[in-house]
């Protein structure tokens, strides 16, 4: 069993920064063409420079997942140039946090529109080509916060619960396809976010983490690498929780 995603091609959504860029390196690093994308040219041009820094193959595409035109279009351009993607990574994600008494009808549909529907395109796009090939992988990025819960995410928790109510349906319609879907749910992981945070609420966090200390974004990317390499074959469905013991499904 094998680790390795040589002649693979993978899509990771948002690999400009945090974990999506951890993420698309480390895909790329066990052999995968990537196509990582961010949300400008200037985004893109950054995953490009990356990979092309580190040796790696892939190239950086300007993507917004909320355009499902946009998403036709990518999907088109890599079936002519480099392939459809066999791995598809959901990463991208947005917060507009808010009590629900406050919260605006905007922010509900933006992070309904970002983190949920844009999977359902993403997935329902890259699908004919994983069944032609009778292989495929998709991973959705959902959060702690979609398995437990947060005051003040009443959004961002259904749409993080979404994905997987989602990804447990559609493994259901497509396991004996070769393809597998499964979800990845981060607790907290060290992000431009956490550096922010003041020493009180580091101590804070640490006090509710079991394991004391926030995770690295390389502790996700090792969980997503794991699901798309032949190593995780026989798992479908399932939600990977790499939380540092901060909730126990
Ligand atoms: N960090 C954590 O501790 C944590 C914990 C649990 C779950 N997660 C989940 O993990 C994923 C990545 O989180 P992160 O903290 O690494 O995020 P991040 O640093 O804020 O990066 C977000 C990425 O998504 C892209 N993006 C934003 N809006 C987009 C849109 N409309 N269309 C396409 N791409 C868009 C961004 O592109 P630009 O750079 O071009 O803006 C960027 O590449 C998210 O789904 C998040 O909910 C994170």
């Amino acid at each position: 069993m094998s680790f390795s995603l040589e002649g693979k091609i993978a899509l990771v959504t948002g690999a400009s920064r945090g974990l999506g860029a951890e993420i698309a390196d480390t895909l790329a690093a066990h052999g995968a063409y990537v196509v990582g994308t961010g949300t400008s040219e200037e985004s893109a041009a950054k995953i490009t420079a990356r990979f092309a820094e580190k040796g790696l193959k892939g190239s950086g595409e300007v993507l917004n997942v909320n355009d499902p035109d946009a998403m036709t279009g990518l999907i088109s351009k890599m079936k002519d140039t480099c392939g459809l993607p066999l791995i598809l990574v959901n990463n991208a994600g947005i917060t507009k946090d808010n009590l629900m008494l406050r919260m605006k009808p905007e922010q509900w549909d933006d992070v309904i529109s970002t983190n949920l529907t844009s999977v359902f395109h993403l997935s329902k796009l890259c699908l004919r080509g994983m069944i032609k090939a009778n292989w495929g992988r998709i991973i959705n990025i959902s959060s702690v916060v979609g398995v437990a819960g947060n005051p003040g995410q009443a959004n961002y928790a259904a749409s993080k619960a979404g994905v997987i109510g989602f990804g447990k349906s559609l493994a259901q319609e497509i396991a004996s396809r070769g393809i597998t879907v499964n979800a990845v749910a981060p607790g907290f992981i060290k992000s431009d976010m956490t550096d922010k945070l003041s020493e009180e609420q580091q101590e804070g966090l640490k006090k509710i983490i079991p394991m004391g200390e926030c995770g690295e974004p390389e502790d996700i990317a090792l969980g997503v690498l794991y699901l798309a390499s032949d190593a995780g074959r026989y798992v479908t469905g399932q939600t990977l929780n790499i939380n540092g013991g901060m909730f126990m499904a």
